[in-house]
């Protein structure tokens, strides 16, 4: 179902200030950034070692991760794995009782992913990164 960690990615308020941050703690720097202008977002992935962080920040109020830092403030928004074909996985995750918060649909990198309700997992947004 999943070959492992694509990215962990924290919601933040201002992506530059966070970007600088990770660049003060690790020296590292953006690997790509993207703004997703359906999702109204704007997202930088720094690679941190072999871990990809994903900063996102959002571009207005009609963003969820608006509502995310309103509601909890900065911090880690949701864990992504890679899954092979993602339409294929939510399938088989239905059939398990699992809900969906995002239908599968483009995002970064135009991959296609989906979000699983963060109440059927214990309180972490999850989502599924399609591999090509
Ligand atoms: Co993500």
């Amino acid at each position: 179902m999943t070959h492992g960690l694509d990215h962990i990615a924290s919601a933040v308020t201002d992506l530059e200030k966070a970007i600088e941050t990770y660049t003060r703690l690790f020296g590292v720097t953006v690997h790509a950034r993207e703004n997703l202008a359906e999702r109204n977002l704007e997202v930088a992935f720094l690679k941190v070692g072999n871990v990809m962080v994903e900063l996102i920040s959002p571009t207005s109020e009609a963003s969820t991760v608006d509502d995310f830092l309103k509601k909890r403030g900065e911090g880690v928004h949701h864990l992504a794995f890679k899954t092979g074909h993602v339409e294929d996985a939510v399938e088989t995750l239905k059939g398990r009782s699992f809900r969906l918060v995002q239908v599968p649909a483009k995002g970064a990198h135009g991959r296609t992913v989906a979000f699983l309700h963060p109440r059927d997992c214990h309180g972490v947004l999850i989502e599924l990164v399609g591999e090509p």
